[in-house]
């Protein structure tokens, strides 16, 4: 079972105040039964210095792999708030999952930017995979012409508990446009608690879910201890 989407890294964002809450969250990860977290801290282009924010991700890693002693297997990534023309950003590959080419990709709620599908345009021309994350929270309109790019998306699990139109996410993962699913995990109250519901209401799906993510990240390489 994979989380796609985790906000665990202790002090990177406001997912964790620190190394105990990031501890009790792979806790409950281990109890939902989760074997990969994709670790996902906020990336602002708009205003977090890049290499600050590669900085400070590299040191709240390290923090929790040389605690955590568990076995889910982390892999770095980041939730990277889109702006146009963040392609030209220098070494904008190290925003992907480690090892591999897959970006978790956030839109701003604020609605559409116009040049926004031609950075993503160009995202994918140079090898990139961005993955739209909670495509759940956006205009279906909006999602769906940025799936007819063959751009594809993450849907959290808080939606497929309890929201009316949960049957249009069935529909995109039918349709092969929703390859994740994420428990978008802040903090500690409401943990996998969702993650798991979604899961049940997913049945199969959830099964058919983690393989197209398992395929997106089969040359990921996990977080390793330095001590
Ligand atoms: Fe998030």
């Amino acid at each position: 079972m994979i989380d796609f989407h985790a906000h665990i890294l202790p002090g990177a964002d406001h997912g964790s105040d620190g190394l105990e809450t990031s501890l009790r969250q792979l806790e409950l990860a281990e109890e939902a039964g989760v074997d990969t977290i994709v670790a996902t801290p906020h990336f602002y282009p708009q205003t977090d210095s890049f290499t600050g924010f590669l900085r400070k991700r590299e040191r709240c890693s390290t923090e929790l792999i040389n605690h955590y002693h568990g076995p889910i297997r982390i892999l770095l990534g980041a939730e990277v708030h889109m702006c146009v023309g963040l392609d030209h950003l220098k070494g904008v590959e190290e925003l992907c999952v480690s090892g591999t080419s897959v970006m978790l990709s956030e839109l701003s709620l604020r609605g559409y930017q116009s040049g926004i599908s031609e950075t993503f345009d160009r995202m994918q021309d140079d090898g990139l995979t961005p993955v739209l994350a909670h495509v759940d929270r956006y205009d279906p309109k909006l999602i769906e012409n940025l799936f007819a790019m063959g751009l594809k998306g993450q849907v959290n699990s808080e939606p497929l508990v309890h929201h009316w139109g949960r049957r249009r996410y069935l529909n995109w993962i039918d349709q092969g446009f929703v390859v994740a699913l994420g428990s978008d995990i802040h903090g500690t109250r409401i943990g996998y608690a969702q993650y798991t519901g979604a899961r049940a209401f997913l049945g199969s799906r959830a099964d058919r879910l983690d393989r197209r993510t398992g395929e997106l990240l089969k040359t990921a390489v996990r977080l390793q201890p330095t001590e």
